[in-house]
């Protein structure tokens, strides 16, 4: 009987513990406290047990019920109380409610979609092409042979003697032409890489390279396809001008600037006292180009350009340390 009665006590107490939910606490209490519950029938036992035992079993019983009672009564109050408090916050509307952090685009991706966008508009096709490239695509069929000095300018990360990282976007330029007859409009957008690493270069940095070739095309078609394009990506008062330059896969090559939109063409730190920001470089494509590709230089011509898409970036946004889009930092990226 003396087992029996502790082991109701560590069957019932243990049991509360498990217990969650008001109306397992009820259940708890018809099974264990009710009229008919088990308590009340071990009282009954007792009350039959031998006359000498009956006064400590008696007592022994008591002491158990009145444990396990309290400890009820314990459980009841902090499970309503809890429940209250969580149905008092599930009805005050006045509090506000949890915001969910939104992702959005990286600069980068913006600038980029919306400088495809602007291609597009034009009647620009959109290529994709591979960032692991071969020296024929990247250099040599953009006229660019072994030891050229233009092989210089371009510290390149190489895989293996003919395999390496693309340094631009041009090789782009071939494997268009390669594929497709003129007429040709496209935009080639996507990852370049150089070694080199300061604040205006990271070793990983997005070109958008873009080429019209048809017949009659001119110098003229150049300039206005990239005066329309930067009036619609900065705005339509922004200065700009075609300065002489050289790319071995275009003649002539022009590079363009637009007025330093940092310190309006006065000349500061960041144009280096010129008044004029470097965009992009372009020009005629080289016959040269087109005999490697089995174009005929007499019947068709074309132009094409190369645009840095951080720099852009940069200048539209007025950031001056390219670094800071690719550390990752969301006081920095959220801003966008
Ligand atoms: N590929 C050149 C560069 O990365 C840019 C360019 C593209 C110049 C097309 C002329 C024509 O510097």
């Amino acid at each position: 009987m003396d087992n029996q009665i502790q082991q109701l006590k560590v069957e019932a107490l243990s049991r509360l513990g498990e217990i969650g939910l008001p109306a397992e606490l009820e259940e708890f209490r018809i099974k264990y406290l009710g009229r008919k519950g088990l308590f009340p029938a071990l009282m009954k036992q007792v009350a039959q047990a031998v006359p000498a035992d009956r006064p400590r079993l008696g007592q022994l019983a008591n002491g158990v019920k009145r444990e396990v009672e309290t400890a009820y009564g314990d459980r009841l109050d902090t499970l309503t109380l809890h429940g209250e408090a969580v149905s008092r916050s599930t009805e005050d509307l006045t509090l506000p409610g949890r915001s969910i952090p939104l992702g959005r685009l990286h600069p980068v991706t913006q600038i980029m979609d919306e400088v495809c966008g602007i291609f597009e508009g034009l009647g620009f096709a959109v290529a994709e092409g591979p960032d692991v490239e071969s020296d024929f695509y990247n250099f040599e069929a953009l006229n660019i042979p072994p030891h050229h000095p233009a092989r210089d300018m371009h510290d390149t990360f190489y895989v293996s003697d003919s395999v390496l990282l693309r340094t631009h976007t041009s090789p782009m330029q071939i494997r268009a032409m390669e594929e497709k007859q003129p007429p040709l409009r496209m935009i080639a957008p996507g990852k370049v890489y150089r070694c080199d690493s300061d604040v205006t270069h990271t070793p990983m940095f997005h070109q958008v390279e873009g080429f019209l070739v048809d017949r009659g095309i001119s110098f003229a078609d150049l300039k206005g396809v990239l005066s329309i394009f930067i009036a619609r990506m900065f705005d339509s008062r922004t200065s700009i001008r075609f300065r002489p330059s050289f790319f071995p896969f275009t003649e002539p090559s022009a590079e363009v600037d637009i007025g330093c939109v940092f310190c309006g063409g006065k000349g500061c730190r960041v144009c280096k006292q010129t008044g004029w920001l470097e965009i992009l470089g372009s020009g005629m494509i080289d016959p040269e180009v087109f005999n490697k590709v089995g174009y005929d230089p007499e019947i068709y011509s074309g132009f094409a350009f190369g645009l840095g898409i951080e720099r852009i970036a940069m200048m539209k946004y007025g950031i001056d340390d390219i670094r800071l889009y690719y550390e990752n930092d969301l006081r920095f990226l959220s801003q966008f």
